[in-house]
C-alpha cells in the first residue's frame, strides 16, 4: 500500500484530535485514501503533556526545517493558529513541494491570494475544510456538489464559543463570564479570546466562504463586525420575551446587481427560523444557490474531532491524488 506521509505543525487540541483520529479509524482512513497515512513528524514545544494518547517521542521536533527538508513527507497539516509564523511555515512548505492543509482561517483571510498563488506555482494542494465550521463539510460542498449554482445568500453561526455562551446564558442564566470559561475548558476557544467574542473569527470565517462561494476575497478588516460582548442578560430577557433568541450571525449577500453586502453581528432571530435552535458549540451554516435553493449544514464547529475530522478528510483527498498519480 502507498505510504503517506504527514508533518504535523502544532499538537494543540486540533493536532491531537487528528492524531487520535487516525489511530482510532486507520483501517477506514487506509480503505478511504487506499494508503498507509502515516504522522512522520511532529513540530512541537510541549513533548511531555497529557494528550491521552501515546505520542513516539522521536516524532517531535522544535526544527521546521526537519519537515520541510524531509524529501519522504508529502503533506504538512499547519494547526499552530495564529497568523505567523504559520503564514511563513505553509508557504514554505509548499515551496518545498508539500500539500499544506490547515484549520487557520486568520492565516487564510489574512492572505488568501497568496496562498492561493503560492500552492498553484508549486503544483501542491492548499486544503481548508477544518477552517470554517470545524466538521462541517461547507467548503467542500461549495467547490465540488454545489459546483452548479451561483449562491446568492450565506447566513452561518460560525462560532462554536460565542454560540455556546449565548446558549448558556439564554437556557441557563450562567454568567457571561462563567460561560466563556466553560468554553475555553472544552477547546473551542482560540488561545485568544478575544477573537472569537468581539466576531472577529466569524468575520476570517465570512471572508473565507464569501471567497469560495462568490469567487471575492474580501479582508476581514473590510467586514463591518460586531461581537456579543455587549450583549447583556437583559437584552437576552428582551428577545425572550419577543420570542426571539441572540445568534451572533456572519451574513454574505450577492445582490442581483452583482454588488455584495456582508457583516457579522449579533442578530435576533424568531424562535421559527432554522438558526435559532442551533446551540452550544453547534454551528450551521444556511446557505442559498440559485439551482439548489436553499440548504442548511449543522454540526459540531470546534473541538479536536470535529475539526479533526475535516483535517483527516482532506487528508484523504490529497493522499487519493497522491496515489494516482504514482500509477
Ligand atoms: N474558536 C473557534 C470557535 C474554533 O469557537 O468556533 C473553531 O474555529
Amino acid at each position: 500500500m502507498k505510504r503517506v506521509n504527514v508533518g504535523l505543525m502544532g499538537m494543540g487540541t486540533l493536532g491531537t484530535g487528528s492524531y487520535k483520529i487516525l489511530d482510532m479509524n486507520r483501517e477506514t482512513i487506509a480503505k478511504n485514501s487506499g494508503c498507509d497515512i502515516r504522522f512522520k513528524r511532529i513540530l512541537e514545544r510541549d513533548t511531555t503533556r497529557d494528550r491521552g494518547i501515546e505520542v513516539p517521542m522521536d516524532l517531535f521536533t522544535q526544527d521546521p526545517e526537519e519537515i520541510f527538508n524531509d524529501p519522504e513527507i508529502d503533506i504538512v497539516i499547519e494547526v499552530l493558529g495564529g497568523i505567523e509564523p504559520a503564514s511563513t511555515f505553509m508557504l514554505e512548505a509548499m515551496r518545498h513541494g508539500k500539500h499544506v492543509i490547515t484549520a487557520n482561517k486568520a492565516a487564510i483571510a489574512a492572505d488568501y491570494d497568496t496562498f492561493i498563488n503560492t500552492a498553484k506555482e508549486n503544483n501542491v494542494e492548499f486544503r481548508f475544510e477544518a477552517s470554517v465550521g470545524g466538521g462541517i463539510p461547507i467548503l467542500n460542498a461549495i467547490t465540488t456538489v454545489l459546483g452548479a449554482n451561483q449562491f446568492t445568500e450565506i447566513l452561518g453561526i460560525l462560532n462554536g464559543t460565542t454560540n455556546y455562551i449565548l446558549t448558556k446564558m439564554t437556557e441557563y442564566g450562567l454568567s457571561y463570564d462563567t460561560a466563556l470559561q466553560e468554553a475555553k475548558e472544552k477547546g473551542f476557544a482560540e488561545p485568544d479570546p478575544t477573537a472569537d467574542v468581539e466576531g472577529h473569527d466569524v468575520a476570517n470565517k465570512v471572508s473565507v466562504l464569501m471567497a469560495l462561494a462568490f469567487d471575492t476575497y474580501i479582508h476581514p478588516d473590510n467586514i463591518p463586525t460586531i461581537g456579543i460582548t455587549g450583549i447583556t442578560p437583559e437584552a437576552i430577557e428582551e428577545a425572550k420575551h419577543e420570542n426571539c433568541v441572540i445568534k451572533l450571525i456572519g451574513k454574505a449577500k450577492k445582490n442581483e446587481d452583482g454588488s455584495l453586502e456582508y457583516s457579522v453581528a449579533p442578530m435576533k432571530l424568531s424562535k421559527d427560523h432554522p438558526l435559532a435552535s442551533v446551540s452550544n458549540e453547534f454551528n450551521a451554516i444556511y446557505i442559498t444557490g440559485n439551482a439548489v435553493d436553499e440548504l442548511m449544514f449543522y454540526g459540531k464547529g470546534a473541538g479536536g474531532f470535529p475539526t479533526g475530522s475535516a483535517l483527516m478528510g482532506d487528508v484523504i483527498e490529497i493522499a487519493k491524488k497522491i496515489r494516482m498519480e504514482d500509477k
